[in-house]
């Protein structure tokens, strides 16, 4: 079978500067993998290389079997802020209707069949209460539901989710994390879900995609999430310290724990 991504020695430059080198990793479709590192370790740059957005300098990415850009029609990505919509007059329902696959010119006027979709999406992500509201007006977290709604649209068979818990408070960011866990249990769906916590994914995640100091390493979170993993990772002492429910990522050269649980 196909895998959904497929890496090899995976080399991106930007701005003169190797952001990542030599990262290899198969992902198989249905798998819901969370993506960790810290700040600038070039997890959105991965990506947006997977969607075609930006240029690869070496090795091979392919999506669905295809070159990257050649398999957007089935990936549902939400970006790491809105900010380029954030001031936009549009209801949140209008907002998802728009990013309908460009079927028509001009203003959208929806079929049937499209608002029900535009419906269900919402649902979806949680945010049907507040569809109709101006998304200016949203709250940071509501704006999040909105993003992840789009993202549904059109039954993608992979979704690039950039930081979806970044807005939210703890109890929803589980309900989020639920939302999207039971989407894929219902419907087969790839998630890559970019996290700086790892704990809120500990219970669904399939496997972790870790990336720092320009490589990563893929596998479960106990291949992974290890002292000598990350340590070689980082390119400096890390600690790992696990509990029943919780792991907490701490720097041994510093003694500073990163954010207190966080990648
Ligand atoms: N267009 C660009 N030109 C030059 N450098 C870039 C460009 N886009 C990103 N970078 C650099 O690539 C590195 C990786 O950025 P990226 O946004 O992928 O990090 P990230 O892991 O997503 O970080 P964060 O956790 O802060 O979101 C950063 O050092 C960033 O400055
Ligand atoms: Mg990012």
């Amino acid at each position: 079978m196909t895998p959904a991504l497929s890496i090899r020695d995976l080399g991106i430059r930007m701005g003169g500067r190797q952001i990542l080198h030599g990262v290899s990793a198969e992902i198989h479709e249905g798998e819901f993998i969370g993506i960790f590192g810290p700040n600038g370790a070039g997890k959105t740059t991965l990506l947006r290389a997977l969607l075609g957005l930006c240029p690869i300098s070496c090795g091979e990415l392919l999506v669905f079997g295809k070159s990257p850009g050649k398999a957007n029609h089935s990936i549902g990505y939400m970006p790491q802020r809105g900010d380029s919509i954030e001031g936009t007059a549009l209801s949140a329902r209008s907002l998802v209707s728009a990013v309908r696959r460009g079927e028509s010119w001009g203003i959208p006027w929806p079929s049937s069949a499209s608002r029900n979709d535009v419906a269900l999406a919402l649902e979806l992500a949680g945010a049907s209460s507040y569809a109709d509201r101006p998304f200016s007006v949203l709250s940071p977290g509501e704006k999040t539901r909105v993003m992840l709604a789009q993202s549904l649209i059109d039954k993608p068979r992979l979704v690039v989710l950039d930081e979806p818990l970044a807005s939210l408070d703890p109890k929803n960011q589980m309900l989020l994390v639920e939302h999207i866990e039971k989407l894929r249990k219902e419907t087969g769906t790839t998630v890559l879900f970019i996290a700086h916590d790892i704990n809120p994914l500990l219970g669904v995640m399939d496997r972790v995609l870790f990336i720092a100091g320009g490589g990563a390493a893929l596998g479960t979170v106990d291949e992974v999430i290890t002292a000598p993993s990350l340590t070689r990772l980082y390119g400096m002492e890390m600690d790992v310290i696990k509990t029943d429910k919780h792991v907490f990522i701490v720097s041994s050269e510093s003694n500073v724990t990163e954010a207190a649980c966080h990648a």
